[in-house]
């Protein structure tokens, strides 16, 4: 059993100007250990599929099933959800500033988080929150435990947002563009550690980003999303070298190092589905330059693909059709957007 199965999850939101369906059908599961990447444009759902499962899109309409151990997370009530998150599952979000309390020092907030959903002493948390600043790389921990997040870098209150995180040995944590805002150089270091405290405490990480690179470096498995829903789902490897699905190769081709002999990034010709109605075809075929007939039925659900085991396209296109019709796929896409 997955540490964490999603099934068909729906998610809308009741706006001044209409419902916004902005999850339509997505499904993905994590195993313990492994880092499960989830790319996508911007838009695409990948914040809100994540968000609404750990019961924080308040006011949305959210059907599916989301089994963490088993267990639903979608009828939970909001009690058992908040005890879960920090407990079971831990949540990093993009700019540490939103997460962290301005006012408390960050050792108290990191063994606060201990004492609210542990059974730790007071004593035994501040010293766990020395511990694991240290762990994290923040030089000099018995001393910057004092400090208040502004006294921090961008990258420092990223480190201790995970020590957050970690504090309380989460089985899943959920990172939602960890390192975006951070430089390169400062982006590797965080990656690596969460990596080493994945490799230490065997965590499962949902890593959500919008960088393939990322994905290459880091992911077990990756799923490809579109307009709220998955278009591919795959181990990191089949997803590059044999990848089914003509978005996941449009995806591909429009990074440098994937791009071919002039390293241009050719971006996909078009834009993604208005996410106001509930979208009855392959969202992509209107972008797609493989599109036909069949496409404008009915979304296309997932189907075994390729010839490595787990690997899952929304795509009507045979299924042994990889690898080499990457290159199919992506001469026609590039003759398209050139026209
Ligand atoms: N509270 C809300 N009310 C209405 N629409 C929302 C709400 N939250 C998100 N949306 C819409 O849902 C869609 C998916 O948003 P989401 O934040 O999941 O995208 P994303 O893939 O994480 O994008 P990005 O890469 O920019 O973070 C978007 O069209 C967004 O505008
Ligand atoms: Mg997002």
């Amino acid at each position: 059993m997955s540490l964490l199965e999603v099934r068909d999850l729906r998610v809308s939101f009741d706006t001044d100007d209409g419902t916004v369906y902005a999850v339509q059908g997505m499904s993905f599961s994590v195993e313990a250990g492994q880092t499960l990447g989830i790319v996508g444009e911007s838009g695409s759902g990948k914040s809100v599929s994540t968000q609404a499962i750990m019961g924080l899109t308040p006011g949305a309409t959210i059907t599916g099933e989301a089994l963490l151990d088993g267990a639903n997370l979608l009828t939970m009530s909001e009690g058992q959800l908040q005890s879960i998150r920090g407990s079971k599952v831990s949540l990093i979000f993009q700019d540490p500033l939103t997460s962290l309390h301005p006012l408390y020092r960050v050792g108290s907030q990191i063994a606060e988080a201990m004492l609210v959903h542990g059974h730790v002493a007071k004593a035994e948390a501040r010293a766990r929150a020395v511990e694991l600043l240290g762990q994290v790389g923040i030089p000099e921990p018995a001393k910057r435990v004092r400090d208040y997040p502004h006294q921090f870098s961008g990258g420092m209150r990223q480190r201790v947002m995970i020590a957050m995180a970690l504090a309380l040995e989460p089985k899943l944590i959920i990172a939602d563009e960890p390192t975006t805002a951070l430089d390169v150089t400062v982006q590797a270091q965080i990656l690596e550690l969460l990596a080493r405290m994945q490799r230490d405490y065997q965590t499962a990480v949902i890593l959500i980003t919008h960088d393939l690179g990322v994905v290459a470096d880091v992911a077990d498995e990756v799923v490809i999303m579109y307009a709220g829903r998955p278009m591919e789902r795959a181990g990191v490897e089949a997803a590059f070298v044999e990848p089914h699905h003509p978005y996941t190769q449009g995806l591909l081709q429009s990074i440098p190092s994937y791009s071919g002999r002039t390293g241009k990034l050719r971006p996909i010709r078009g834009y993604p589905p208005s996410l106001m109605h509930q979208i009855d075809e392959c969202p992509f075929a209107s972008r797609c330059p493989l599109v036909h007939d069949e496409c404008r039925v009915a979304p296309p659900p997932l189907k075994p693909v390729g010839t490595r085991p787990g690997h899952l396209s929304a795509c009507v296109l045979p299924s042994d059709r990889v690898g080499l019709v990457a290159a199919e796929a992506s001469q026609a896409a590039a003759g398209a957007a050139e026209r």
